[in-house]
């Protein structure tokens, strides 16, 4: 008898064993098939997009390493941009990178109505695959309402690739680039306002020819700007190695002044700017100075504030022009321009809402 009773209790268990099991996997198997099903509303093309996408050389912004045999020549041409031009050909004009942007950046949802943007580049010998894949990423990465054209302004470039090349390549782009010429080298500054007089969108944005933007990039740009016209913004700026062309995440934690010669240099954010933000660090952080290669600028008010000085020669000058144009306008309310805050600018300090810029690829640059 007390064997019967055993024997039930033993058999219940694994009854309700099993049926526990078969319930799992039944679940399981279920939400397998959910999965599936999602996956196949997405477009079959879009998909293998997304698995291609983490394959090639420098996908997902990885460092490409050359292989000991190629070194003597990637050496040599290194010399000609000052970077690694072998692996920056081999990696696709359209590369994947990663998104480095704080959790809190990538939930943002952003008014519907941002002031679309002209994109400004000049670009002066540059390599054909940086110069392109500052555009691709450009057209990739922002959306297609927002971006009204690129403008590529070339101060007398001497490469012949960059002439007829170029321009047939460009008619194949969805987005409209137009490309200017200057008759003679004239300097980033000379060249820059003439990109910026022939642009059509709301917002001026200027980029270097060497950039990459990741996802996400240009809506807080837009979008202070769509709050106060006023506001200069830049974003952060992620860094691309010049000798393996790895993506590398830059600082939120560091802004833009400038020493007793007048150069530009980064320092860290003080704490009234994190006291501010409530440690918020998704929010822009006030900076007295920029870096100058990138911003996006509101294109009347760029032209109300004077634009910039023509007269400008040495690159490393026209960043901190434009941050004291800003503060002059604000400190002497004679000047041209409204200035509704105590300082000379914005910045936004969200990390990944950046192009990259090669790490010393100022050095040889336009002026
Ligand atoms: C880049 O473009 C090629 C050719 O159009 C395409 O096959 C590839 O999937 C694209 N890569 C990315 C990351 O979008
Ligand atoms: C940009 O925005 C302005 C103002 O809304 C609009 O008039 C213009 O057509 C837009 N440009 C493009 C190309 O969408």
């Amino acid at each position: 008898m007390r064997r019967f009773v055993y024997c039930k209790v033993v058999l219940t268990t694994s009854l309700v064993w099993v049926l526990v099991d078969v319930f799992l996997l039944l679940y399981f198997s279920e939400c397998n098939k959910c999965d599936d099903r999602k996956d196949r509303s997405l477009l079959p093309a879009l998909r293998a997009v997304i698995s291609r996408s983490h394959e090639g050389p420098g996908e997902m912004g990885k460092a490409v390493n050359i292989p000991k045999d190629d070194q003597e020549k990637m050496k040599e041409l290194f010399k000609i941009n000052q970077f690694n031009l072998m692996a920056s050909d081999m990696i696709a004009l359209n590369r994947s990178l990663p998104d480095v942007r704080l959790d809190g950046c990538k939930t943002k949802v952003y008014s519907d109505d941002l002031p679309n943007t002209s994109i400004v580049i000049v670009f002066h010998n540059e390599a054909w695959s940086t110069l392109l894949r500052t555009v691709h990423s450009v057209i990739n990465r922002s959306p297609r309402h927002l971006l009204v054209e690129v403008v590529l302004v070339d101060d007398a470039s001497e490469r012949e690739f960059l002439k007829k090349k170029l321009e047939n390549y460009v008619r194949t782009l969805e987005v409209p680039v137009r490309i200017l010429r200057m008759e003679q080298r004239s300097g980033l500054i000379r060249a820059r306002l003439r990109g910026a007089a022939a642009t059509t969108g709301q917002v001026i944005t200027f980029l270097d020819a060497h950039c990459e933007c990741t996802v996400g990039w240009l809506e807080p740009l837009l979008a202070r700007i769509r709050e106060d016209r006023t506001a200069v913004v830049c974003p952060i700026i992620d860094v691309i190695s010049d000798e393996t062309f790895e993506y590398m995440a830059g600082s939120d934690m560091t802004y833009g002044g400038f020493n007793w010669k007048l150069n530009f240099r980064w320092y860290p954010v003080p704490q009234r700017e994190m006291d501010r933000r409530k440690g918020d660090r998704t929010l822009p952080v006030r900076t007295p100075t920029m870096a100058g290669g990138l911003f996006s600028i509101d294109k009347t008010y760029f032209e109300e504030i004077g634009s910039y000085d023509p007269g400008m020669d040495i690159w490393g000058g026209e960043n901190l022009e434009m941050s004291f144009r800003w503060c002059l306008t604000y400190l002497h309310p004679g000047f041209p321009g409204t200035f509704l805050h105590g300082v000379c600018m914005f910045s936004l300090c969200m990390r990944g809402f950046s192009p990259g810029t090669l790490a010393s690829s100022h050095s040889p640059k336009i002026c």
